[in-house]
């Protein structure tokens, strides 16, 4: 085959250079009969390529003619030569253009598309300053981006959070790897709810009833039975959420750890700490490009967190809350609002927008939780936060089956529909905890992005099944 060269890696290095790219068209600009501008975009990267008639170069007025009159989106291959422009091009483009000899059209749009990509990648601030000047401009409604999501994904701002979703779970996976975990996967298709509650999708197992799984938290527990130590999962989550809201899907991308405890449960939370802190760290470092690209159409500051991550108790987290006017049931949970409001207060006092709250009361936390040793009111759970909302939860499990069916019956679950789950626990069962991580919480918050559909490929919430 040819040589192909991305667009975005056409630099001053490669002028001079005969180059052949592929990408999808963007923008054109017909100057006179003899000349034409066209924008290729690829990923996240665009370059202006330009077309002159002449003879020479073996380029005629219909090339140019034909090269001005392809719909915007189609896919079009142009050769050319890499040339250093007169003038300096927008920041948001490579810094050379593209002078073509041919171009082909492989692909053509339709004239009309249902979405102006233009539009769609443009931020708040650029409404607001056109509004300010009068001229019109469209916001693309979030409705209409989903409902023709394969045009929306092509904003560079899309292109970037995908490639950052990425590299969470990429980073996820190798950290964990190297601390000793393997990866597994459980299965989807199960007899009873995994997390409790009403959130659960049934359906019918060759005339049985069961649940698309709420998360691998049963499975992953009977892994860690079945002496594989540390195990982690990457898999989708099914929840049956009838709420609508910015944070929470129907489907979501689920990051699962479960580990053998040797001596404490903060065991648990010092693998968070280095997993997460490597994360950030590899995403700052590492993914630049994609953040500002992110930054361009979405902007937000980088995400303050500490070394080594800070661990508050739940009691201190509503005492902290009562100081600032907020009452808190102190046996009861935290709302989105006091979690929202905590965060700040952390953040004011202690610097961080990344931290750990842990010793719940037993009463707000699945039936699995293990109840503190000292005192059975609380638990040996915690739950984690970016920006004052949740991105994790975990804690100790209950490894006795006496207890765990008491925790079940108490929770108001058929202790029946998960019974080879409770007799893991007879067979010798080591103490053990884990957590589970949502991704596209994961980015939403890390990219402070106000909607978790923005970081879902193609969203699954209570109104939408399709595309
Ligand atoms: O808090 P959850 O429900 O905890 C569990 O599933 C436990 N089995 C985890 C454990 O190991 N103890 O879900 C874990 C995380 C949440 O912190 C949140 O980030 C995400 O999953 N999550 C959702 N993300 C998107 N949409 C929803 N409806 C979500 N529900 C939970």
């Amino acid at each position: 085959g040819r040589a192909w060269t991305d667009v975005g890696d056409l630099d001053e290095a490669a002028a001079g250079r005969s180059v052949l790219i592929r990408g999808s068209a963007q923008l054109f600009r017909p100057v006179s009969k003899k000349m034409a501008f066209v924008v290729l975009r690829q990923c996240m990267s665009t370059v202006q390529c330009v077309l002159v008639a002449s003879a020479d170069a073996g380029v005629s007025t219909q090339m140019v003619r034909f090269a001005a009159s392809l719909s915007k989106e189609s896919i079009v291959d142009v050769e050319g030569v890499v040339s250093i422009p007169k003038e300096p091009l927008k920041a948001t483009t490579q810094q050379v253009e593209i002078q073509v000899r041919k171009v082909y059209c492989i692909n053509r749009a339709i004239p009309t598309l249902p979405i102006n990509l233009e539009d769609a990648a443009r931020s708040e601030a650029e409404f607001e300053k056109a509004e300010q000047t009068g001229e019109k401009l469209v916001r693309v409604l979030q409705d209409t981006r989903l409902n023709y999501r394969s045009i929306d994904l092509r904003t560079p701002a899309n292109q970037a959070i995908f490639r950052i979703q990425f590299q969470v779970e990429n980073k996820f996976r190798e950290y964990l790897a190297s601390k000793d975990f393997i990866g597994i996967h459980s299965p989807k298709l199960i007899s009873g709810s995994s997390e409790g509650g009403a959130a659960v999708f049934k359906l019918q197992y060759n005339g049985q009833p069961a649940c698309l799984a709420q998360s691998p938290q049963l499975y992953k527990q009977m892994a860690i039975c079945g002496g594989f130590g540390r195990v982690f999962e990457v898999g989708p989550v099914f929840r049956a959420e009838n709420s609508n809201t910015h944070r929470h899907l129907c489907e979501f991308m689920g990051l699962d750890a479960e580990m053998e405890i040797k001596e404490h449960y903060f065991e648990v939370c010092d693998i968070i700490d280095g997993l997460f802190v490597a994360i950030f760290k590899h995403l700052n470092e590492n993914c630049k490009k994609e953040l500002e690209t992110i930054n361009r159409q979405y902007p937000f500051e980088p995400l303050k967190y500490l070394e080594k991550t800070l661990k508050l108790t739940y009691a201190e987290g509503i005492q902290m809350l009562k100081e600032a006017g907020t009452e808190i049931d102190p046996m009861g949970d935290l709302n989105t609002e006091s979690e929202k409001k905590l965060g700040r207060l952390v953040k004011e006092k202690y610097g961080t927008e990344f931290f750990i709250l842990y010793r719940y009361p037993l009463a707000v936390r699945p039936f699995y939780t293990m109840p503190c040793y000292d005192d059975p009111a609380y638990s040996n759970s915690f739950d984690v936060f970016i920006r004052g909302e949740e991105i994790i939860s975990g804690a100790q499990r209950v490894h006795t089956p006496e207890l765990l069916r008491k925790r079940a019956i108490e929770c108001g679950i058929d202790a029946n529909t998960i019974s080879s789950y409770i007799e893991s626990f007879s067979y010798g069962a080591p103490p053990h905890g884990g957590f589970g991580v949502g991704l596209e919480r994961v980015v939403m918050l890390f990219c402070a992005l106000n909607n978790i559909r923005k970081t879902s490929l193609f969203p699954r919430d209570p109104q939408r099944l399709t595309p």
